[in-house]
């Protein structure tokens, strides 16, 4: 007979303890320890790769395979996981509900036609996925949905059929026979995650795992998942607009800095090439507060619309808030304006906002949000003929930025007049407005407004 032992595991990043406890010393959350019967079942069944040599062999013995990559037919989407599909990898995709993850998987099964898909459909019965494909438009016979949710019987099915690709939605529904605990605890999804991807490797098919996040934006639970994954993919948006990108925040593959932007409408994903046109209303004049950001995101250049608002504080503490924007950066923001611009932003509130529901991650938006600020402060315009790029340090210096030539080519192909920056060595080819602290920026949109 097989023996069980209890242990509780934190549900937010797998740490396992012999008994509860309300806070977790490795990750912080509280409350997440959940109790879970584990079988240590000897005999437990397991699809694994018997070709694998059981004796080591030296690293130059070993032949070096160049694997043909599949395109999917959606640009965006072979950009960001490295240049297409590589055949028997292992892709997590995250992302909050209603977003477009099953919606973005569908698509990449139906518009592919040659591939034979499994859709392993465990949140949907399979006439909401019919509706959503007559939705998007392309139904063909090689798109097979399946409601099976058991581990084993999957990856039998998956050695019988013999799919072009798997898409499991979600990682949270699938269950093992091997344990006892229910479908989306830790210890279920750790095992169903390991026996699928050991049957995908085995059979050489990519395999898609939509997983859920948490309230603060993790794969829910399974962090241990990130680890066995070759490709974590999480795609962003705010429900009020239909703008989404997909990000790569790891990748055995192929770069983690490509995004891939999309938007959702009627029929679908649509990819958007052009995301500054999309991202920027140049007819309009910009009010007080408001300032243009050419920053890089991935490798690709983009201009996005930052917003700030400076008020007097109410209450005792100023508040401080940020939409799209890293919060603890804002604040260094704040009090380098105030010590070396002389700005007194300690007895106002804050808010700065990024437009389009975009998280931007290149620091050299700093000085775009700098302008904001000063621009909302003084209650002047920054002008819509004019873009900022450039890393604010803590001594007030504007810093250079990284591939400023790609920059500078798109705000002159967006028509762009002025591009402000940290002074740029010789060799760049487009001329730009040099500002080398913090002071010089205030000055600089002063002088717009005697204009
Ligand atoms: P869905 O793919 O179900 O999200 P997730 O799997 O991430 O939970 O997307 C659901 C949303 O997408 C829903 O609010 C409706 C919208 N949608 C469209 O706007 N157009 C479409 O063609 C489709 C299929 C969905
Ligand atoms: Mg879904």
């Amino acid at each position: 007979m097989s023996k069980s032992k209890t242990i509780f595991i934190c549900q937010s990043c797998g740490v396992s303890s012999p008994k509860w406890m309300g806070k977790c010393s490795h990750c912080d959350s509280w409350n997440s320890f959940e109790e879970q019967v584990i079988e240590t079942n000897a005999g437990r069944k397991i699809f694994t790769n018997t070709a694998i040599a059981s004796q080591p062999v030296s690293l130059v013995s070993v032949k070096s395979v160049k694997h043909q990559r599949l395109f999917t037919s959606i640009n965006e989407f072979d950009r960001v996981v490295g240049g297409g599909l590589m055949p028997g990898s292992v892709i997590l995709i995250g992302g909050e509900p209603g977003v477009g993850k099953s919606t973005l998987l569908l698509q990449l099964a139906l518009l592919n036609k040659d591939w034979k898909t499994l859709y392993v459909a465990g949140e949907e019965s399979e006439y909401q996925i019919k509706d959503r494909a007559i939705r998007l438009g392309c139904i063909h016979e090689n798109c097979l949905i399946t409601n099976i949710m058991a581990v084993e019987e999957l990856c039998q099915l998956f050695q019988d059929i013999k799919p072009d690709i798997v898409i499991i939605d979600s990682i949270q529904t699938i269950r093992s026979q091997n344990l006892e605990s229910i479908p989306g605890t830790i210890s279920q999804i750790r095992e169903s995650a390991y026996q699928l991807i050991n049957a995908a490797k085995y059979l050489n098919i990519p395999l898609f795992l939509v997983g859920h996040i948490t309230k603060v934006g993790n794969i829910a639970g399974p962090k241990v998942l990130e680890h066995l994954v070759d490709t974590v993919l999480q795609f962003e948006g705010e429900q009020s607009n239909g703008l989404r990108i997909l990000r790569t925040t790891k990748n055995r593959f192929g770069n983690t800095s490509e995004i891939g932007i999309f938007e959702m409408q009627q029929t679908g994903l649509m990819e958007v090439s052009n995301p500054s046109e999309v991202l920027i209303d140049t007819h309009s004049e910009l009010l007080p507060g408001v300032a243009l950001a050419l920053v890089n995101e991935g490798i690709r250049p983009l201009v996005i619309e930052v917003q700030a608002l400076v008020s007097a504080t109410s209450f005792g503490m100023p508040q401080r808030s940020s939409n799209g924007y890293d919060h603890k950066r804002l604040n260094m923001l704040l009090a380098v304006l105030e010590k070396r611009a002389g700005l007194k932003l300690s007895t106002r509130d804050v808010f700065v906002n990024v437009t389009g529901g975009i998280k931007i991650t290149d620091t050299a938006a700093d000085m775009a949000l700098a302008a904001a600020i000063i621009s909302s402060f003084l209650d002047i315009v920054t002008g819509t003929d004019t873009c900022f790029t450039g890393e604010v340090g803590l001594s007030g210096e504007i810093r250079p930025v990284r591939q400023i030539n790609n920059r500078t080519e798109e705000a002159s192909r967006l028509g762009f007049k002025n591009i402000v920056s940290a002074p740029v060595k010789t060799g760049v080819k487009s001329s730009v407005i040099p500002i080398t602290e913090v002071k010089g920026l205030v000055k600089y949109l002063s002088k717009q407004l005697v204009k």
